[in-house]
């Protein structure tokens, strides 16, 4: 059977969270976060996640190794048999060559890149709460809770992640440029990649998203 495998591309603070949770729905795709999983782990205190905090903390990626390991896992699962939507993961061409090996040629692979310079990023991130429940995104100014600190789509408390601060975002930029950026021409050689002005309103970056997505299928 064919898998319709969607991967959001975008520096941090980009928008792939946000869009990722509505691409979800609108596709019925299940959304797979590998930044999501990590803290997963962590809030647990899963050997996995203590391994990965140090290098969340700082800014850097964790290792290849055990991110494909976790990745896998997750899409080995039942509810992703149909398909999927990666928000974060590939995130080196290691990762992006680990994860093609393990596709059939008859996936369905679209790649969509969510392009906003990096003079934006620092008040995005700074400014973000995230919801503990289903991982909803949402920010102090320019996308506010309906009520302080709850979630609008499942009522969990809402929170700032910690590596949210200005000075781990510069070393999470500077891992996206040296490490990460490489990946979407990876994709292009290969698969193609739909580029889209995450500048936008969230509103419209959907639309854009959700017309990429589309056209790929069709
Ligand atoms: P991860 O959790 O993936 O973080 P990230 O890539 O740094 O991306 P973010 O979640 O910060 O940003 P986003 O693009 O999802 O933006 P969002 O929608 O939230 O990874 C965290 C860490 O885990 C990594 O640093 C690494 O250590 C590790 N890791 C994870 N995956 C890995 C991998 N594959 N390999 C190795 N290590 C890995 O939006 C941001 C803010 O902007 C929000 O407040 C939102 O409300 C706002 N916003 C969104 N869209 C708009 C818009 N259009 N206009 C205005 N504001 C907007
Ligand atoms: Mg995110
Ligand atoms: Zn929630």
């Amino acid at each position: 059977m064919s898998r319709q495998v969607l991967i959001l591309l975008g520096a941090p603070g980009a928008g792939k969270g946000t869009q990722a949770v509505r691409l979800a729905e609108s596709l019925s795709l299940p959304h797979v976060s590998t930044g999501d999983l990590f803290r997963e782990n962590l809030s647990k205190g899963t050997p996995l996640g203590d391994k990965a905090k140090g290098y969340m903390d700082a800014g850097d990626l964790v290792p290849d190794e055990l991110v494909i390991d976790m990745l896998f896992d997750r899409v080995g699962r039942e509810d992703c048999a149909g398909g999927y939507l990666l928000d974060g993961f590939p995130r080196t061409v290691a990762q992006a060559e680990a994860l093609g090996a393990r596709l059939d040629a008859q996936d369905e692979v679209q790649v969509i890149d969510i392009e906003v310079p990096d003079s934006a990023i620092v008040e995005r991130i700074t400014g973000r709460l995230s919801c503990g429940g289903c991982g909803a995104v949402f920010h102090r100014s320019f996308n506010p809770p309906a009520t302080e600190g709850t979630c609008d789509r499942c009522g969990g408390g809402l929170s700032q992640r910690a590596d949210d601060s200005a000075e781990v975002v510069e070393k999470r930029l500077a891992a996206y440029h040296e490490q990460t950026a490489p990946v979407a021409g990876w994709y292009r050689e290969r698969v193609g990649i739909c580029a889209v002005d995450g500048t936008q309103s969230p509103d419209e970056v959907f639309g854009a998203c959700r017309a990429c997505a589309q056209e790929v299928a069709s």
